[in-house]
């Protein structure tokens, strides 16, 4: 069923009255609270972003979304947009039943009424939908590492919206970007996706893109969930805003988006252009590596650089959206100009700063030319990343028990200090256990939690500009990663690896621990009865076998030196 693009959308909420009457039945409902990613799907669930769906996938539709990018009827729907829940919720919940869907305040946003419960496949998932099951892509690693084991299916009585405290005036829903096309009597609507802040290529880009599809402009920002170590969507909307004003205002303007992006390239692509349809949009750019995940644990880009164009372009009709491709922009020096990387003319000199390029003159504070950013631009990304050596920082110290990490760190913190600058604070595996976590044991679900709480200590510390440094024996790769993405959303995470052979710690049994551990009279010990998953790219490693504490602390400093953490 295709609408014309200028029409309200189906909404999934009921009246007002209904909601409040509903709001007080749904309170006697067993209920479920969303989480951050599951709050950005019922959003757009609920006010048509996602039309046609009614709720979250059934089993039937995941099925076919995940195998052929359609829906049980045939629709196209690139990608699946379920429930997960943990086994111990799913236990008690059976088809033909009624949840509340919560916030992460306890506000019912919705009822679920369930239809579908299943054990989902995610390795095939991983495979179909991503492309590969390789964690190193950050939606596989969030299915198999964040992702409840069940996913529960249904449609949806929509109550109210989420609750957002920022930007009110910039975001809309389908239906109010839509009403606003009518007033102004808009119908050709280019939309430009971004979860990046806008310089000049942006600029440019956008500009032509209008100028190609002979229609106005709308940049149209991801501001829910986008890849890990993204720019933050504050600092990127108080970017957009300010070059807002170098476009014509008559016919451009800036709509904020509340989608989890799952960084899927190809069908990412298509599934933007529908939900740009939804939202009343004709045209849709789509440029070089579409929400393009990066590289692979091999090293390899997960996606070709214009795969996302190919698939798009095979869909074009069925989505409806036509859509507006353009190659890599670069800037040719001669010409004082930004032109598409294929039609650079003969001879000319091509100037162009990647992400990583930009990300690092932030970091040490070196210049960002003119021609590539607004100067407010830059004065905006530098007010919230500061160069590295005036941001907070962890450390993150793991390794078994006994080799060493506690006495490295308090040589480290005992350096710090002596610098001055930053305060620092030392995380320490026993002193938390005392502290933070004493009423956990050592299984991996208790050893997790003791991980993710020194993780957010140390997040909080870093956002604030301290330094913190953490000695834990965090056993699990996947702990390890979560700590990092948590932290390194404000600051370095400099992960080091004390990597003391378990003979030789074993042989120290500085505790009398191991001699505990091999009688058998201490269980889940780490390294002889319980996995210890050794880093494979930490940023440093250090071997305690031989070397003074000293030398070690010391080999730290000049790791934080080389990154620019501290100043030599
Ligand atoms: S974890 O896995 O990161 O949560 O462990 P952590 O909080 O660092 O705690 C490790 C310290 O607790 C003592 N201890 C044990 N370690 C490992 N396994 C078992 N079962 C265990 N039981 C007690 C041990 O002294 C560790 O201290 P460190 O400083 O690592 O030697």
């Amino acid at each position: 069923m295709t609408l014309p693009n200028l029409a309200p959308i189906p909404e999934l909420y009921v009246s007002h009255e209904s909601a409040q009457k509903l709001k007080i039945e749904a309170g006697n409902l067993p209920s479920w609270d969303l989480t951050p990613r599951q709050i950005c799907d019922l959003e757009l669930l609920m006010n048509g972003g996602f039309f046609p769906l009614k709720g979250f996938l059934g089993e039937a539709d995941y099925e076919g979304v995940v195998e052929n990018m359609r829906l049980a009827d045939g629709t196209l729907w690139p990608m699946p947009i379920t429930l997960d829940v943990t086994e111990k919720f799913a236990e008690g919940i059976a088809p033909g039943q009624d949840i509340a869907l919560r916030d992460q305040e306890g506000v019912i946003l919705a009822i679920l009424s369930v239809t579908d419960k299943w054990v989902p496949n995610k390795a095939k998932e991983a495979e179909k939908v991503f492309g590969a099951d390789d964690l190193a892509h950050p939606a596989v690693n969030y299915l198999h590492n964040t992702a409840g084991g069940i996913y529960l299916g249904g449609p949806i009585t929509g109550i109210q919206q989420p609750v957002h405290y920022d930007f009110k005036a910039r975001r809309d829903t389908p239906n109010e970007l839509r009403a606003y096309f009518r007033k102004l009597g808009w119908q050709k609507i280019v939309a430009f996706q971004t979860r990046n802040p806008l310089h000049r290529a942006h600029q440019e880009l956008t500009f032509r893109a209008a100028r190609e599809a002979q229609a106005n402009l709308l940049i149209h920002p991801v501001v829910g969930m986008t890849k890990p170590g993204d720019v933050d969507h504050f600092t990127r909307v108080r970017c957009y805003e300010a070059v807002l004003d170098q476009y014509p205002q008559s016919t451009t303007t800036m709509s904020l988006l509340n989608l989890a992006m799952r960084m899927a390239g190809p069908r990412e692509a298509v599934w933007h252009g529908l939900i740009r349809k939804n939202h009343g949009v004709t045209h849709f750019i789509v440029g070089r590596d579409h929400a393009g995940p990066g590289k692979n644990s091999q090293g390899v880009d997960f996606y070709g650089p214009y795969d996302a164009q190919t698939l798009f372009k095979q869909y074009e009709e069925e989505i409806g959206v036509t859509m507006v491709d353009f190659k890599h922009m670069v800037y040719v020096q001669e010409k004082a100009q930004y032109y598409p990387a294929n039609e650079v003319p003969e001879g000319c000199t091509v100037l162009d700063i990647s992400g990583t390029e930009l990300r690092r003159r932030l970091r040490e504070g070196l210049d960002i030319p003119e021609w590539f950013s607004f100067p407010q631009v830059v004065a905006e990304l530098r007010r919230t990343s500061p160069a590295r050596a005036k941001q907070g920082f962890t450390v993150f110290f793991t390794g078994l028990s006994g080799s060493g990490k506690s006495t490295i760190a308090n040589a480290l913190m005992v350096k710090l200090m002596e610098m001055g600058g930053r305060p620092v604070t030392l995380l320490d595996g026993d002193v938390v256990r005392k502290h933070l976590s004493s009423e956990l044991g050592f299984s991996k679900e208790h050893r997790d939690i003791n991980i993710k709480r020194i993780g957010y200590v140390a997040s909080e510390i870093t956002k604030n500009g301290g330094i913190a440094i953490c000695a834990p024996i965090a056993p699990y790769t996947a702990t390890r990663r979560a700590v990092r993405e948590m932290i390194e959303a404000y600051g370095a995470f400099v992960e080091v690896h004390v990597a003391t052979s378990l003979e030789e710690c074993e042989s120290r049994d500085r505790k009398g621990l191991y001699k505990l551990a091999r009688e058998g009279k201490i269980k889940e010990f780490t390294g002889i009865s319980d996995p210890y998953e050794v880093p494979t790219s930490p940023e440093l490693a250090v071997d305690t076998t031989g070397v003074d504490v000293d030398h070690c602390a010391h080999q730290v400093i000049l790791k934080l030196e080389s990154m620019g953490l501290i100043k030599a």
